[in-house]
């Protein structure tokens, strides 16, 4: 009896170590979510990029009508280009001004901009993420300017912020095609960042049309269903 107690708990000590070995825990539980819903991935001041997320997306390369070169997630371009095609229609030209950018890339616009005395680090907190920190980072981020009927390009930040009636329009078509405007005006307290007319996130429609139908931020809608 002794000798069969011995030997069980011989085998449970064994199994123990075998079980540990096939348990591999995830670092980081974003991740995990990310990977099952990486169109969902909160990116913030206070959520960073997940861990090999550039393994989880599928970028995409274009170019705008100017010839300047992006990368884009791939489902994430497929639906701007749906917007795109729709809004022309309407006689709004839109344009991607930015989209997937490295962390490299992030800091070289981060040094740019808070060495430029007419912006400066005061700036960059309300406008620009910190490198790592970024939705741009995550390819599911478009920004765009706009080309306007006479040729010329609307791409100043003010000048953007300024034209309310084109970009009511836009915002109005966003939700359908699964984008929701990330940086609303009135709920900087709670995206951390100033009102950005300009930067549209993919979160795919079910979900963009919650959160416009709600007048929500994407935090929020975090918040209650993450
Ligand atoms: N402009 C946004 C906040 C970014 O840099 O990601
Ligand atoms: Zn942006």
């Amino acid at each position: 009896m002794k000798r069969f107690i011995s030997l069980s708990l011989c085998f449970l000590f064994v199994c123990s170590f075998a079980l540990a070995d096939a348990y591999v825990p995830s670092p980081d539980l974003k991740t995990i979510l990310a990977r099952l819903e990486p169109h969902l991935v909160l990116v913030n001041k206070d959520h960073k990029l997940p861990d090999n997320w550039l393994d989880l997306i599928t970028l995409v390369p274009t170019t705008n009508s100017l010839g300047e070169e992006f990368l884009v997630e791939e489902n994430t371009f497929k639906h701007f280009e749906a917007l795109r095609e729709e809004l022309l229609t309407e006689g709004i030209q839109i344009e991607i001004d930015s989209a997937y950018r490295s962390l490299e890339e992030q800091q070289e616009i981060w040094d740019e901009w808070s060495a430029d005395p007419e912006l400066g680090p005061e700036y960059c907190e309300k406008y620009l993420a910190r490198v790592g920190y970024s939705e741009h980072h995550t390819g599911l981020a478009i920004d765009i300017f706009i080309i306007k009927p006479d040729g010329t390009e609307e791409r100043d930040n003010e000048e953007m912020i300024a034209d309310r009636e084109t970009f009511a329009k836009i915002h109005a078509k966003l939700a359908a095609h699964g984008f929701i405007l990330r940086f609303p005006e009135g709920k900087e307290d709670i995206t951390g960042y100033a009102y950005e007319p300009w930067h549209f996130r993919y979160v795919g429609e079910e979900v963009a049309i919650y959160i416009y139908e709600h007048n929500i931020t994407f935090e929020e809608f975090c918040a209650t269903f993450t």
